[in-house]
Order: structure tokens, then sequence, then C-alpha cells
């Protein structure tokens, strides 16, 4: 295992990024007396297509992600589309959003597919998986579930918003022939089967043609606590002659946690020494980062670790973003040790689970589990993990932010009549122009953020971003972690002049700021139309920011 401060120097410089400080600029990149930073885009270095799968998300059955979140039931008064929240449905359209994960997590493997399909008024209530999880408080929808949302409404959701089903098989608590049935649910032709003649009497007479299957989630700890050999066995059981109908199914393998190289070394192991035929049977391997440590090197703890959503100084701003920044060391490691198996990288990372975990407290609805309310921090660390995404289009064929609404990361709050679209949505749809565009590589040359961890000088990087091109359109995404200070650089687009330009901006002067149900938009993009003259004009980032610059190409 590689140091983590070595993971960090070779992470930086494969991902193409300069750092310095004003003291080392090189001469090279000196950038003009105005500007002390500078981007520079090199249109002729594709990197590789950006995955539109990258921006999937993730709806697990805990809590208010499911039951108030998505489904309000068809008799509500909450305006709905076939018992759909309307209004999660009118947004998501606008981000195209391409996949959805469901129905866990670790709820994934404790869930009977079969539970959920026939007449709603029939199926039964069970405990929900984090049942034991839940407060007092908390609505009994949530600890029971009353499996009135299950595949037949995540498909219907999926195809009102535009997006592919993603599925998790329970692994742990249910035999590999349910798995099979539930592929031949989804996908069996009209009429072939029972199953098929099932789903019709549904009312879905065509084939939800799901291509995405996730076999198990987390098998080293809820899924199972297997061994990553156990857990090799396993997959090859449950992945084995699954029933095609001309779908080219891509089996999502229970992957990684952090910097678990040993899970990623001893499964590809045990997959490939049965044959290294094996490993093509492997579409993605799923990669869980959480960033809950905001404890300044203090503790290890899980609970003690975690910092407040709301409640947080400058330190515990910088703190997120260097926590954060570790997933591009994280998908270089687990791609390293992949090649060892894998050499033609046959297999993707699919980070399926990602975003900041705080500890409880933050809830726009008492009794919510796992619920936070983001703030302009975690749409910059959003935008930052984004772009170290966009670095590596060849590593990444898909990631899910944890989770789409009510959970950890939400793009959305909503409690009943209420609904709002929290800083990391807004994000969602800024960046959503990256999707399917050539990745660039791009050089940030600016000098780094000082500021005083605890009595010891510490520094982050002062500008970080990502650029695509698609025909003549290029995007710039860029953040400035800067709490304080603006950042003028100057942006460097070689053999290419500028026809028009716009820039959108997602900032605030609290740091802290937040959407609310009382508050829907105190934090919302600006838009305006620049100027960008010259072949290497000049731009000044706000600070705490987020910004989006859309330039045609002559
Ligand atoms: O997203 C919440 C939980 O975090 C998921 O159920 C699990 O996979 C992970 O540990």
């Amino acid at each position: 295992m590689l140091p983590r401060r070595e993971f960090l120097r070779q992470s930086t410089a494969a991902a193409g990024v300069t750092l310095f400080s004003k003291k080392f600029a090189s001469p090279l990149f000196a950038p003009p007396a105005s500007a002390d930073s500078r981007i520079e885009i090199i249109l002729d270095e594709p990197l590789g297509s950006i995955s539109p799968n990258i921006y999937g998300h993730f709806a697990e059955n805990l809590s208010g992600v499911i039951y108030d979140g998505i489904w309000v039931g068809e008799n509500s008064k909450v305006p709905n589309i076939n018992g759909i929240r309307k209004d999660l449905v009118d947004h998501m359209r606008t981000i195209n959003p391409s996949v959805v994960r469901f129905p866990g997590g670790c709820f994934a493997d404790s869930y009977n597919w079969r539970d959920g399909i026939g007449p709603r008024d029939k199926r039964p209530r069970r405990t929900n998986f984090w049942a034991s999880e839940e407060s007092p408080s908390s609505p009994a929808a949530h600890k029971y579930d009353p499996n009135q949302f299950g595949t037949n409404e995540f498909a219907q959701f999926c195809k009102l918003i535009g997006s592919q089903p993603y599925l998790a098989a329970n692994l742990r608590s249910l035999p590999a022939e349910s798995f099979y049935h539930w592929v031949e649910y989804c996908n069996s032709p009209a009429g072939s089967t029972t199953l098929a003649d099932a789903r019709a009497a549904a009312g879905f007479p065509d084939p939800f043609n799901v291509t995405f299957w996730g076999v198990g989630n987390e098998s080293w700890g809820c899924g199972g606590n297997f061994t990553a050999q156990e857990y090799a066995v396993e997959f090859r059981r449950y992945a084995t002659w699954v029933p095609r109908y001309g779908e080219d199914l891509a089996f999502i393998a229970s992957g990684p946690s952090d910097f678990s190289w040993d899970w990623t070394r001893g499964f590809l192991e045990e997959i490939a020494r049965k044959g290294t035929d094996q490993i093509r049977s492997i579409y993605g391997l799923a990669l869980h980062y959480y960033t809950w440590n905001l404890s300044r090197g203090r503790t290890k703890d899980w609970d003690a670790g975690k910092g407040d959503a709301l409640k947080f100084d400058p330190v515990d701003w910088y703190e997120l973003l260097r926590e954060g920044q570790v997933m591009d060391s994280i998908i270089q490691g687990h791609w390293q040790v992949m090649s060892e198996f894998d050499h033609d990288h046959h297999i993707k990372l699919v980070i399926d689970e990602w975003g900041p975990w705080y500890r409880p407290g933050s809830e726009q609805t008492p009794g919510d589990i796992l619920e936070q309310t983001p703030t302009l921090r975690d749409a910059v660390f959003s935008a930052m993990t984004l772009d170290i995404f966009h670095q590596h289009p060849e590593k990444i064929a898909m990631a899910n932010c944890a989770q789409l609404i009510n959970c950890l990361n939400s793009l959305y709050l909503a409690h009943e009549g209420n609904f709002c679209i929290t800083p990391v949505g807004h994000v969602f749809d800024m960046y959503s122009a990256h999707q399917g565009a050539q990745s660039l590589r791009t050089i940030f040359s600016t000098p780094d953020i000082h500021y005083d961890r605890d009595g010891k000088p510490a520094t982050f990087q002062g500008l970080k971003g990502s650029a695509s091109l698609s025909d003549k359109d290029l995007v710039l995404t860029v953040v400035n972690p800067h709490i304080s200070e603006p950042r003028e650089a100057e942006i460097s687009i070689r053999s290419a002049a500028i026809q028009s330009a716009t820039a959108t901006v997602l900032t605030h002067t609290d740091i802290r700021a937040h959407n609310s149900f009382a508050q829907k938009n105190a934090l919302h993009p600006e838009s305006k139309e620049l100027s960008l003259k010259g072949r290497n004009p000049t731009y000044t980032f706000a600070p705490a920011s987020v910004t989006k610059l859309s330039i045609r190409l002559a």
C-alpha cells in the first residue's frame, strides 16, 4: 500500500494539475500582471468521453428517500404523477439524470422484490432494514416498509425522468434463483413467461430492459460480511447463466470502500483463479467513498469524527474539501490494483455511493435519519468531485451521488407539500453540460490557499476544475475554494478563438448558505453573458464559488 502522501503526489501529476505558489511560478506559465492564475485548456489532448452515467443517482428505501421523497401515493394532495412526486419529476427532467440505483444500499440485501409487485393493496408490510436506526419520532412508513413503491413504480419513475434503472440484487438473504427471476420479471418479452404475464397484469406488457444489475451491496459489511474471496465465489454463482433476452446485462460487483485495496485485490484474484476470462463477466466494480471525518486528525471513530452540516467554521470548510479530494487517489489506487488482474481494463469503476456524511441534527424533516441540509460547502465539494471524475473518463463508467432526496448529499429536500432544490441539485444542473463530451487535459496553475489548521499551517489548491468539448461547445467548470478571496485567472485555449461565452455562478457571501422549505431560493446560480476578448482572456472567479463558463468556439 502506498502512503497517502505519495498517492496525493501521484494523483496531482497524473491529473495534469500543476500546483505552485507565487514564489515558485514557472516563467512558462507566468500569468499576465493582472492575474495570478492560469488555466490552460489543451484542445488537442482529449482524455476520453465523459460517460453521462457519471451523473447518476441513488435512491435507497431508507427514511424519507422513497416514501415522502419520491412516492407520495396516487391519492395524495401533493401533486403527483401516478403516485410519484411531480415537482421531483419536473426538476429531474431538466438535469438529464442518466441512471438511478435502487433499492439500496444496505436495504437491498434484505429486500425481496416479489413483495413490491402485484396489486398495491395486497402487498405485504415488512420491517425496513434501517428500522433499528430510526428514532421514535420517525414516521411509521419509514420503519415499516409498505411496499407501495416496488419494481413497477421504480421503472415508471425512471421512464418519467428519462433515466436508466440500476437494480441492486439481494445476495445476502435470497438465493441466486430469485435474482434470475427478478431479471426475468423485468426483461422477459411480453407473453413469454409467467413473470412477464405478472408484469403485464400490473400494466407493463413491455419489458423494462434493465441493463445494470448490482450483485449485492457492500458485501464486506451489511451485504453479508463476506471476505473478498468468499464474495467472489458468490458473485460467480449469481452472475453465471443469467437469462439475457438479447439485453447486454452489465453486472456490477460489490467493490471496496475507501482505501481497501485488499478487497479489490482479493476479489479479483479469486475471480481470475477460475480463469482470466471470468474477468469479462464483470462490467463494473462498485467503489464507495463517503467524506465523513472532519476531526482534523483527532479520531478515526465513525461517530466522533463527523462534523455538522450547518454549523461549521472556515477550517471545517477546507477540511471537507481536503477529505473530498482524496477521491482522486482512491480512484487511481484501485485502478492500479485492478490492472494487476485485468490488463486491458475491461472492468470499470462504478462509484455508486459518494458524498459528505455529517452527524445528525440538520434534518429539514425531524425523524428522517441520514437526512442533512446541504450548504454552499457541499456544492463546492460536489462540483470538485465531478471535476475529479471528468479527469478519469477511461476509468469511471458510472457514479451515483448518495443520495437523491432527503438523505446525505441530496439534490432535493421534500416533506409532504414542501419541496426545494439544494445547492447540490444546482451543481448537477450546471454540470450536466459535460455529459457525453470529450474531457480535455486542463492545467490549473494557481497560488495555494494558506490557512491555520489548529495551530499548524495548511494549504489547499487555489482553483480546481475541468473542461470538456462537444463540437464547438467548450465547458469549463471551476471551483474557487477560497472562502473570501476572488481569484483572477488567465484562460488559455490554444489554437482557438472565442465566439461567445456565458458564465453561470453559484456563490454566496455566507459559506453556510443553504436552501430550506422556508427559504427555497436562498442559494441559486446566476448566469450572464461575457465578452471574453482575445485568445487568453481573464476571468475573476468569485470566492467560495462554483462557476461554469460555457464557451462557443469560432
Ligand atoms: O447511503 C447510506 C448507506 O451507506 C448505504 O445503505 C450503504 O451502502 C452505505 O454504507
